[in-house]
């Protein structure tokens, strides 16, 4: 134990409580707690699960007036995509994402090499209407939208910076304690590991030509910026971000059922660190996926079934002559390999493999909460 710890036998509350003693709160967030607390409230007493979704990548500003700043790998396609499944499920989602990320819902009209102007066409009377080519499908999601905010089951809350997307994730935490068991955490946003402390932050855009930039001054209290130049160079030295995901398990959300993403780049590390992630957090299930394989294949890896791969069928689209779509290939899922696959995807795979991951965990959390109950 080192006398740190001595001090303060507990590090991760010692670093969390430093770690929100020393980087501000965002300002929507008062705002953003009032709707949460209103919306958990409302499920909670229809007896709903409520699922937080979080998505897409979170940034980590160099300046406090930001132009620069490093951010995480996402397009927010994992958790927009999960979100329409869990609503699927019966879920009520608060979607907590990296602004201007992918949405539920408008995704499928969205961040396209296409604009949403091309699903258009005018009619004989100058009004701007969905094209014939479209109909079936747009008409399916619009009903699906509709639904979901007739009876307010989706809640969307967004964050840009590293300490917005926890500050936020905590203080939601704790609304939905009431919910218990019912609630569940589905953590697929990109989280930084490494950040800027907002004690080390410059205020003022870093200077690139020399007659300009500042010196970084050590002198007295001053603590040198993380982000700086010397000479020619710009010196990014960051620190570790602290890992929060213990803090939830064990005191934000103590009764809920977690669900965390493990993205790794190396297939033969995934399982490895999947299982090391369950094993040091002890929470539900821990899903690996790998940064170019990700919409294709991912591993569950838990107490409750230890190593499962889910895969989409492999398999091509086929119209018919009447243009009807349909799937040819395996009808199953799940394929039992028990690595990575060594083949190459190409093009898009057959079906969206959140339609395979979300009904897998909705099963496991029914699972759960019949255990807890007994
Ligand atoms: O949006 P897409 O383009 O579809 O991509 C989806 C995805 C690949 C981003 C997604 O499926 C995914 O894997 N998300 C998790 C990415 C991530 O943060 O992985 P990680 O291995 O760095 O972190 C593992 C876990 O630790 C995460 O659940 C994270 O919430 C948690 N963590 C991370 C950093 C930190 N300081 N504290 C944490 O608790």
């Amino acid at each position: 134990m080192t006398s740190q710890d001595q001090q303060n036998p507990n590090p991760i509350a010692s670093a969390e409580l430093d770690y929100f003693q020393t980087n501000p709160a965002p300002k929507s967030l008062k705002q953003h707690l009032t709707l949460a607390r209103a919306f958990i409230q409302q499920h909670a007493e229809e007896g709903r699960k409520v699922v937080l979704v979080t998505s897409g990548g979170t940034t980590v500003p160099l300046e406090n007036q930001t132009v620069r700043y490093i951010d995480n790998f996402s397009a927010g396609t994992r958790g927009a995509t999960s979100a329409e499944y869990f609503l699927e499920e019966g879920y009520a989602v608060i979607f907590l994402h990296r602004q201007f990320s992918l949405l539920p819902f408008s995704r499928h009209y969205s961040h396209n090499t296409r604009s949403f102007l091309d699903f258009m066409r005018e009619d004989e009377d100058g009004r701007i209407v969905v094209d014939q080519e479209h109909q079936s499908d747009m008409i399916d999601v619009y009903r699906k939208y509709m639904a979901a905010k007739k009876d307010n089951l989706l809640l969307i809350l967004s964050f840009v910076t590293i300490t917005e997307y926890l500050w936020e994730l905590r203080e939601v935490a704790q609304l939905m304690q009431p919910l218990g068991p019912r609630a569940m955490f589905y953590l697929a946003a990109a989280v930084s590991d490494f950040f800027v402390p907002h004690d080390r932050m410059v205020e003022h855009k870093i200077q690139s030509s020399e007659e300009f930039s500042q010196q970084a001054s050590t002198e007295g209290d001053e603590k040198r910026p993380a982000a700086r130049t010397e000479g020619k160079s710009l010196i990014i030295d960051l620190e570790p971000v602290p890992k929060f995901l213990k803090a939830l398990v064990d005191g934000w959300a103590p009764d809920a059922m977690i669900v965390s993403f493990k993205l790794e780049t190396d297939p033969s590390i995934l399982v490895k660190k999947a299982k090391y992630a369950l094993d040091k957090y002890a929470h539900h299930l821990v899903i690996g996926n790998l940064l170019t394989t990700r919409k294709w294949e991912v591993v569950f890896v838990s107490a409750e079934e230890g190593t499962k791969w889910i895969r989409v069928p492999r398999g091509r689209r086929a119209k018919s002559l009447s243009g009807v779509e349909s799937l040819v290939g395996q009808a199953s899922g799940q394929i039992d390999e028990d690595s990575p696959s060594a083949h190459k995807f190409v093009g898009e795979p057959l079906v969206e493999i959140e339609s395979l991951i979300i009904p897998e965990i909705a099963a496991m959390h029914e699972r759960l909460l019949t255990a807890g109950s007994k």
